[in-house]
């Protein structure tokens, strides 16, 4: 690990915050509004408290290793779909996969990627990959997307319900954020939306192209359409109530993710982390669960899993280790979070990720009274 005085995703973040310009940085950093649940994403974690047990394993080896929708991953963290990863290093997403596949874990990529379906693919093909979309205005548009997908060997579709709309980020609409000249949106063809593109003469050129493509009116039943024209594994993002895990697990999804985008769409609701419990008490084990928002230590990975997640997803710490270093940066910060969870098992009491059950985790309040 050639990084210096970087040992930690933090310090990614505050060098990425040092190195990127201010229309790259405000679009991946911020969150919706007040940025209340942003800050609750990562502050919540520290409010739960480990009751580790000693003596009870040999913790001299650990083995992270387990199965996401029956494909094989070295340990349960993945890297979550995020938008525009060429703003970051001129590699993107072909870096950010290529470096999944290095670590033998997940990679999701994002429709609005800077990198195209086969391009990602053809870089590595040899890695685990999932491919992200909405069920956007135009069937036949997300039809192609999905047949692309499925043609360059991505494992299951991860489809987005908690954008109706896009949400309202500040520093973008200050910004007038715009997607810089020489990157395109590597999915669409140019008559596929009806915007001209990603840009920001009145208020975030994001959210505009956003607009023309996003279907407020999708209900349950258009998930069912999804399903019986593909064979991939579906997996829902951004799962926030048991009612509406309860009405995925109906639906017959394969995998929820307890995920709020980020922060970046409804401000204003819960941390991941505390929603977790509720989701996965409702699901009652019929679907995979998982989680991504506000992980940035191997803690925290160890807490999601206690409290029934099968594995978590990073978003912004890779933007960080992309643009650090692209494809080393990237590997980098995935290694750190799987030294620091093999660490924070050992010191747990947990020899394998099957050790890993809800008593090794308590909600502060236990302890206050
Ligand atoms: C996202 N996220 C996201 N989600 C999605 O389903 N499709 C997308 O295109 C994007 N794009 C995107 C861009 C940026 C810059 C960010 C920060 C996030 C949400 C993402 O998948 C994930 O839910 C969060 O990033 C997880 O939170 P952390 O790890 O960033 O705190």
């Amino acid at each position: 690990m050639a990084t210096g005085s970087l040992v930690c995703l933090d310090d990614f973040e505050k060098y990425a915050f040092g190195k990127l310009d201010r229309n790259a940085l405000d679009y991946y950093r911020s969150g919706a509004n007040d940025e209340q649940s942003l800050r609750d994403n990562r502050a919540a974690f520290g409010r739960y408290r480990f009751r580790p047990r000693f003596l009870q394993k040999d913790v001299s080896k650990r083995d992270l290793s387990t199965r996401i929708q029956g494909q094989p991953v070295d340990f349960p963290v993945g890297i979550a779909p995020t938008a525009l990863q060429r703003m970051a290093h001129p590699d993107g997403e072909v870096a950010t996969g290529r470096a999944a596949a290095a670590m033998k874990t997940c990679m999701v990529l994002s429709t609005m990627a800077t990198s195209s379906i086969e391009e990602v693919a053809q870089a590595s093909p040899e890695g685990l990959r999932w491919f992200q979309i909405c069920i956007y205005r135009d069937r036949e548009v997300t039809k192609e997307l999905v047949r692309r997908a499925e043609r360059s060997g991505y494992k299951a579709l991860v489809l987005t319900v908690d954008t109706p709309m896009f949400g309202r980020r500040l520093a973008d609409t200050r910004n007038k954020f715009t997607l810089p000249p020489h990157l395109r949106m590597a999915n669409f063809k140019q008559a596929d939306y009806k915007s001209d593109g990603v840009k920001g003469r009145k208020g975030s050129g994001q959210s505009k192209f956003a607009a023309s493509l996003l279907n407020p009116s999708l209900k349950w039943t258009d998930v069912r359409w999804l399903k019986q024209f593909t064979k991939l594994p579906i997996i829902v993002k951004g799962i926030l109530t048991g009612e509406d895990a309860v009405e995925a697990v109906r639906t017959g999804v394969d995998g929820i993710v307890v995920s709020n985008h980020g922060a970046r769409q409804l401000d204003g609701v819960p941390a991941t982390i505390d929603v977790l419990p509720e989701v996965v008490r409702a699901v009652n084990g019929q679907c995979e669960v998982y989680l991504d928002g506000g992980v940035r230590t191997g803690t925290d990975v160890l807490k999601a899993l206690a409290l029934g997640a099968k594995a978590v997803f990073i978003g912004r710490p890779a933007l960080y280790g992309l643009a650090y270093d692209g494809e080393a940066g990237v590997k980098t910060i995935l290694q750190i979070l799987r030294d620091e969870l093999s660490l924070a098992m050992a010191l747990a009491g947990c020899a394998s990720l099957s050790d890993i059950n809800s008593s090794l985790v308590v909600h502060q309040s236990y302890y206050l009274h």
